[in-house]
């Protein structure tokens, strides 16, 4: 029975002849055997979906997401979990994979920013510090979910389309998972840490002549054509592992829900990995309320924000999405309708931040707090700024900011808005004078 399983999935991955990667074959995590029993279910009309390989309800169209079994964790305690280490596979009960291929992901620092909250006045402001991942990104929580899923559909070519950090995180783990990896990005738009990151994990790196979304409507026929497995987000089992996230901001409080939870948006899944991770412990009665989930976008990509503002539930996708964060570059975010779910039933918020409130909070964050963020991590911080003068943050909340990614990944973007570099002669008399 089982062969047969595997036989299917080989078949329906390619067609062609491909090499069977046997799955159960964990690395990385010792002890992470636990996994979820799991539905895959459409977002949009809640059709269950049999087909593991699909991205998109063959009835409607819509997205796909995970219903997890709750059952199945019903007589779990969070102190069960606590036991073990405080990375992605803490939490394996919630995820609908076995553990195949880590690097380690999650465990990342909460960290407590009392200057940032002195000057906001704001009672406490915490950073949740992405850029602590192994490749540098909260991607690497959704890859090592996607990339085990992966091995254990037999898959032997992964591919996504990219903005870079999920390009680069899906090479990484894809070498670890010893599967080829293809990316697609627009062209000239990566942000060069990433692109070497890609590049240097040996993934075929491809630049289209395009933007994220035209890259995405190209890799998704890739995948119809099941040239390769599809790691982009609008894959249900990304948002999986991304989930983790979220479990752990609560898990670092003592279960101390924050009012809110601040959140870059681009292609929109991780709003929604939050927000679903939250449900599922506010349903087990493990929380007792959900924070305001607050998405954050760049001025010139901002349908989500745009759609919040007019109290829609559906967002008018942007045809020439442009910002300086470019990892949010995004027009036509896959998963906007449940981003705007998450923020409605959070009674959260959503507004949009321009670029240069974007490249000053990313200062603030790193001169006041010592915490390196890339651009688009630091549209949670602007957006915080923001929000606390127009009054729409308390001073009394408790105020967790995400920020999705590392300082590195962009570096030309840093060195041109931190200003000049002093030059000197090789002796103290002119160093002495330049510093002055
Ligand atoms: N922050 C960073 C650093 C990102 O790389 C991304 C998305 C986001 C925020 C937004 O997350 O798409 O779930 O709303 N980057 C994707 C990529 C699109 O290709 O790396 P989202």
């Amino acid at each position: 029975m089982e062969n047969l399983f595997w036989m299917q999935c080989l078949t329906a991955i390619n067609g062609q002849t491909l090499q069977l990667i046997k799955p159960g074959s964990p690395r990385g995590v010792k002890g992470a055997g636990v996994y979820n029993m799991h539905k895959i279910k459409c977002f949009e009309c809640g059709s269950e979906i049999t087909d593991p390989f699909l991205d998109a309800c063959p009835k409607c169209g819509g997205i796909l997401t995970i219903e997890t079994d709750l059952d199945a964790v019903a007589n779990l305690k969070p102190k069960d979990l606590r036991e073990k280490p405080l990375n992605v596979w803490r939490y394996a009960p919630f995820l609908p994979v076995k553990c195949n291929v880590s690097l380690l992901e999650g465990g990342t620092p909460l960290y407590d920013c009392r200057a940032l909250s002195k000057q906001l006045g704001v009672k406490e402001v915490y950073v949740k510090y992405e850029g602590a991942n192994p490749t540098g990104s909260f991607k690497d929580r959704g890859m090592t979910v996607g990339v085990s899923k992966a091995i254990e559909l037999g898959c032997q070519t992964v591919g996504c389309a990219s903005t870079g950090n999920t390009s680069a995180s899906l090479a990484a783990y894809a070498a670890k998972g010893g599967l080829n990896c293809v990316v697609l990005l627009p062209s000239g738009k990566v942000a060069a840490g990433k692109l070497a990151q890609a590049m240097f994990y040996g993934a075929k790196v491809v630049m289209v002549n395009g933007n994220f979304d035209d890259a995405l409507n190209v890799v998704k026929s890739l995948a119809d054509e099941r040239v390769l497995y599809l790691l982009n987000s609008i894959n249900p089992y990304r948002p999986e592992g991304q989930k983790t996230l979220a479990f752990e901001i609560v898990d670092q409080l003592n279960f101390e829900v924050p009012d809110r939870i601040i959140i870059p948006v681009g292609n929109a899944a991780n709003i929604w990995a939050v927000y679903k991770a939250l449900s599922e412990w506010k349903a087990l009665g493990w929380i007792d309320k959900m924070p305001k989930l607050t998405g954050i976008q760049a001025e010139g990509a901002a349908p989500v924000a745009k759609a919040f503002k007019e109290g829609s539930s559906d967002f008018q996708p942007e045809l020439n999405p442009e910002t300086i964060a470019t990892a949010i570059r995004i027009g036509n975010p896959a998963s906007g309708r449940k981003a705007l779910k998450a923020i409605y039933d959070t009674k959260g918020y959503s507004t949009t931040v321009t670029d240069a409130e974007i490249l000053d909070a990313q200062k603030l964050l790193g001169r006041k707090e010592g915490v390196g963020v890339e651009p688009a991590s630091a549209a949670s911080i602007a957006g915080l700024v923001k929000l606390r003068n127009e009054g729409v943050i308390d001073s009394d909340e408790r105020v967790v900011c995400v920020c999705t990614g590392n300082v590195l990944k962009d570096p030309d973007t840093v060195i041109k808005s931190c200003g000049n570099i002093l030059n000197a002669e090789p002796n103290v008399t002119d160093v002495k004078r330049v510093i002055d």
